[in-house]
């Protein structure tokens, strides 16, 4: 089996490794996973290249899961200029890292009782590069391909099943947030 095959089969284990505890240390993991994709990039681009050339929109493909402790963990394929909603992630710990291209990710935190968001900052992630989350359920996020020609390929661990979640949306003109229950599809699940 040649290295590229290999690849995502490191950063699955990467991932179950470290998430193997109650309170995963998700600096160090994202360093690590970090590590392989620069260390592996070409081979981490062959291995993606289909996903990269379906051009079937926004897709979630799954990598493994396990329930105890409890981890899912994806790849993500973004078409060119691919924006999300404001979003949160019910409570769960993540961890995203970019695999190809770049992504934007502004980072947002609830205030519970008024239900408004405010902007907290905002991260530009090349290949190799994340961000990562507490399980909060007041942490929200919104990403995008900053490519307006390149797909772009990031993969992501959870503390659980991500099955739903909140999208949140300020209607004007009163500049209130409002929200809305989303589920999330997997495409299929990846072998390594
Ligand atoms: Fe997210």
């Amino acid at each position: 089996m040649g290295k590229y095959m290999r690849t995502l089969k490191t950063l699955r284990e990467i991932a179950l490794e470290h998430s193997n505890v109650e309170q995963p240390d998700l600096a160090s993991m994202a360093r690590e996973l970090g590590r392989v994709v620069h260390q592996d990039s070409q081979a981490l681009a062959k291995r993606l290249t289909p996903l990269r050339n379906r051009q079937h929109g926004f897709e979630r493909w799954l990598l493994a899961e396990r329930s105890k402790p409890a981890i899912s963990v994806l790849v993500m394929a973004w078409p060119p200029n691919h924006l999300t909603p404001v979003h949160d992630h019910a409570g769960l710990w993540g961890l995203e890292v970019t695999l190809l291209g770049a992504l934007e990710v502004q980072s947002y935190a609830r205030d519970p009782v008024s239900g408004t968001l405010r902007m907290q900052g905002r991260d530009w992630l090349g290949p190799g590069d994340g961000t990562w989350f507490e399980g909060d359920e007041n942490h929200a996020h919104r990403c995008r391909n900053l490519s307006n020609h390149d797909m772009a390929l990031t993969l992501h661990v959870y503390g659980g099943d991500l099955t739903q979640f909140f999208a949140y949306e300020q209607v004007e003109p009163t500049g209130q947030w409002t929200s809305r229950l989303q589920r999330s599809t997997i495409a299929g699940r990846l072998q390594t």
